[in-house]
């Protein structure tokens, strides 16, 4: 099993100080941080758009780390130039959401990003299968998107061990949604490579213990 690599989704952050807790992050070892992009149509908010990629990205790319941007929006292909230009490092967007996946994995290709695919709870976990072979991830949601702050769905589990086994060794499994330190180590076990966490890192004084905590309990 490769190790499995805890997230920190910014949607959770205390904005107020966003610089200087990615800084505690980084300093505890935080290398990915996800960044929740939605339109208020795919999801029902508006929230964190490009503007606050470019703030983050010269600081995470200078401690060797990445921008992972969930596209929670519809045409998520009329925003890949945009998030590429503020220095993201990948788009993940939703099956649910895009009308033609390979054209629009190659588009985000010849921008420079990584591709994932999402899907919902309530989307079979077959079509995102299927299509896997255009991405480097695969996001099984374990909550219905729109929120940090959520419960875990615990039929989830069971999706992430079957999409596991359905997608190639090398397509990471990514997963978001409700992790808390007492589920993230059945998570893992399911096989999830990418490990997305909102309120159990940032609602917390001390972000960098909190993560540190996921660390350990992901095992
Ligand atoms: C939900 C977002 C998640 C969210 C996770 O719509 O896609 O990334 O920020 O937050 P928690 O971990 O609190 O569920
Ligand atoms: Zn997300």
């Amino acid at each position: 099993m490769r190790e499995a690599e805890i997230e920190p989704s910014i949607y959770a952050a205390d904005f107020l100080r966003l610089g200087q807790q990615v800084d505690e992050l980084l300093a505890a070892g935080a290398r990915i941080f996800h960044v929740d992009i939605g339109d208020g149509r795919f999801i029902p908010p508006i929230t964190i758009g490009p503007v606050v990629v470019q703030a983050l990205a010269p600081v995470v790319h200078a401690r060797g780390g990445r921008l992972d941007c969930h596209l929670m929006v519809e045409n998520p292909e009329h925003h890949f130039d945009q998030v590429a230009r503020a220095g993201g490092d990948s788009v993940t967007f939703h099956v649910e959401a895009c009308a033609d996946i390979p054209a629009a994995a190659t588009r985000a290709r010849s921008l420079g990003l990584g591709v994932g695919l999402a899907f919902n709870p309530d989307t079979g976990v077959e079509k995102t299968a299927a299509l896997s072979g255009h991405a480097d991830l695969v996001l099984c949601m374990s909550v219905h998107p729109g929120y940090s702050g959520q419960e875990f769905i615990p039929e989830s589990i069971g999706r992430v061990r079957q999409l596991r086994d359905a997608v190639s060794e090398q397509t990471l499994v990514q997963v978001d949604g409700g992790i808390v330190e007492s589920n993230v180590g059945a998570v893992r076990d399911a096989g999830a490579d990418l490990i997305v966490a909102g309120s159990a890192v940032f609602y917390h004084d001390d972000v960098a213990e909190a993560y540190g905590g996921l660390v350990r309990a992901a095992g």
